[in-house]
């Protein structure tokens, strides 16, 4: 069936400890007859390896945000616009949203203004999602769930989530059309139908649209 270069470019997004991973399997599932692309960042290439060791050596915050962005640039290239071109539909767990959310934290004592540089760094080169689900919950919750495993990253902590998630829901705001807010505090037998009957309706959407 040929999507005529249709372009359907979904991201999940939300601070640590929202089920977000798990939604995002999940949804490879239920829409297996999409034959979605189902990716991530950071991604599972070297610059992904080089961007989860600077996280892990506590990097200075500036050369940790540009390797986060070279490695949305490699993802760009080598997993989302073949992808795309191919007329494939990708979900990606985690996207420019997630520099915006938490780089605009990380970057608080470097950088004056790290919003607006971070979306200079960004424009005119990357691709804008058609839609964003944003996964909330209360921060002691999704810290209670992040107890439960090992290896914390210096982001998991209180002051830093709540800061993050407060970012995610400006973003949200500034742009309503293409956020969905999902409450991640519900089962996830409820979230995950949700999200995929949303989905598969956008992209019957966006291909009648093409065909019109
Ligand atoms: P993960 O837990 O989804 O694998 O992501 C690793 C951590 O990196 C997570 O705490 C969120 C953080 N992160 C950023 O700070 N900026 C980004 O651009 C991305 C993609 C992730």
């Amino acid at each position: 069936m040929g999507t005529g270069g249709m372009h359907v470019l979904i991201t999940l997004e939300g601070i640590d400890g929202t089920g977000k991973s798990t939604l995002h399997s999940g949804l490879g599932e239920l829409l297996v007859d999409l034959n979605p692309v189902l990716t991530r960042e950071p991604g599972a290439t070297w610059v992904g390896d080089s961007v989860r060791r600077a996280i892990a050596e506590q990097a200075d915050p500036v050369t940790e945000a540009l390797l986060f962005v070279a490695d949305h640039a490699a993802h760009l290239a080598n997993v989302i616009r073949p992808a795309l071109a191919d007329g494939r539909i990708v979900i990606s767990d985690r996207y420019t949203d997630s520099r915006y959310a938490y780089q605009s934290v990380t970057l608080e004592n470097s950088i004056p203004e790290p919003l607006a540089w971070l979306q200079a760094l960004h424009n005119g080169w990357t691709i804008v999602p058609d839609r964003t689900f944003l996964l909330i919950i209360p921060v002691d919750v999704a810290l209670e769930r992040l107890a439960a495993k090992s290896g914390r990253e210096h982001f998991e902590r209180k002051e830093i989530l709540e800061k993050v998630q407060k970012n995610y829901l400006e973003l949200a705001r500034s742009d309503p059309s293409r956020f969905v807010i999902i409450d991640a505090s519900k089962e996830k037998e409820e979230i995950r139908p949700f999200v995929a009957g949303a989905i598969r309706q956008f992209f019957l959407s966006s291909r009648s649209r093409r065909q019109r």
